[in-house]
């Protein structure tokens, strides 16, 4: 029978990590994160100003499963879904940690509901309960190739070790509040040109904006500006695609829509991510943009060359407090990622 590896640490945690299950060095000494991954983790809570000690540390599975591998949980009697509603009653509404940090992706979606860690991690969420806040992070063990469910897993480039320590400090800076603050934001779909021009006029003492436009199957559908962090306009450039209809605008609103978004491209400084194909693909439709500004991933490139994941997503999660935004506006979210 695989030993009961419990969680330890202060009974009134500011911060509580959860991993999955506990591994091969855990089953043996009874402790939840004592062999590799739990160095990684240690060394970031380190770093990021806090003992261990200070951290409640558990899984949300406490049993270690039969070949590493959770699906064969069932074969020493132990149910994850069982397991997770022990995690929520027994820990974590016991002892109210201020922020959770998620390690991996099991955790990730025992604690949040959402599934995949590359594009979640280092965003700052909030846990199923509606009140705790979740900061999750890729779990060390990606790190390792190792041995799981029969196959060799893991092995991602060590850089990946960076936006570990990433995460965990931003999860360690969270824990010192219960109160979940976010920037604002505020993105406007445009459904005339009227509403268009109102947003320019706004804004037209400022020469710089972000600009940024969304494909579906390769072909531009919308383009957005933002002269700030805090507002950005969306604006569709189809009546429709295929059979989605992306706006109900009629063709002479679409057309003045169009004329404004030519003048702005032509006086605005303009700032983007890999302009060089958002550039491309507006050239096509025959907008030009001769005040290319600022690219943010040749900076990024430039500044922190070994970054494994350039992304603007994962940009976002580092220089910014923005949350995984891919989800949102799914009216234009229909083609494929940047
Ligand atoms: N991996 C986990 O998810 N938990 C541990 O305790 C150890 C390794």
């Amino acid at each position: 029978m695989s030993r009961f590896v419990g969680g330890i640490g202060p009974l009134e945690p500011d911060l509580m990590a959860v991993g999955e299950a506990p591994g091969k060095h855990e089953h043996e000494q009874g402790i939840p994160f004592c062999g590799p991954s739990g160095e990684i983790l240690n060394e970031c809570f380190y770093k990021a100003g806090i003992r261990r000690s200070q951290v409640y540390v558990t899984n949300v599975c406490k049993y270690q499963p039969p070949m590493n591998d959770l699906r064969k949980l069932h074969m020493i009697g132990v149910n994850l879904e069982e397991q997770a509603e022990r995690l929520w009653r027994d820990e974590i509404q016991t002892l109210r940690p201020k922020c959770i940090l998620a390690v991996g992706d099991t955790a990730l979606e025992h604690l949040t509901g959402y599934t995949g860690i590359l594009n979640y991690r280092g965003s700052i969420l909030l846990a199923k309960d509606g009140v705790t806040k979740v900061v999750p992070t890729i779990h060390p063990a990606a790190l390792f190739p190792h041995w799981e469910g029969g196959q060799q897993r893991g092995g991602l480039e060590y850089t990946y070790l960076k936006l570990i320590e990433h995460d965990i400090a931003r999860a360690v800076e969270e824990s010192k509040t219960r109160q979940l603050s976010l920037p604002d934001r505020q993105i406007d779909v445009c459904h005339n040109s009227l509403e268009l021009h109102r947003f320019f006029e706004r804004y037209k003492q400022l020469d710089k904006a972000a600009v940024d436009i969304e494909s579906i199957n390769c072909i531009p559908v919308c383009v957005g500006f933002a002269f700030s962090r805090h507002h950005a306009i969306s604006i569709p450039l189809l009546r429709r695609i295929g059979s989605n209809s992306l706006t109900d605008m009629g063709d002479n609103e679409l057309d003045e829509c169009w004329r404004v978004i030519d003048r702005e491209l032509r006086r605005l400084k303009l700032v983007g991510q890999n302009f060089k194909y958002d550039e491309f693909k507006l050239g096509l439709i025959g907008f030009e943009c001769p005040n290319v500004y600022s690219d943010t991933l040749i900076k990024t490139r430039v500044i922190f060359p070994e970054l494994p994941d350039k992304s603007l997503n994962a940009l976002s999660s580092l220089w910014t407090r923005e949350p995984y935004y891919k989800q949102e506006g799914k009216e234009f979210k229909l083609g494929k990622k940047k």
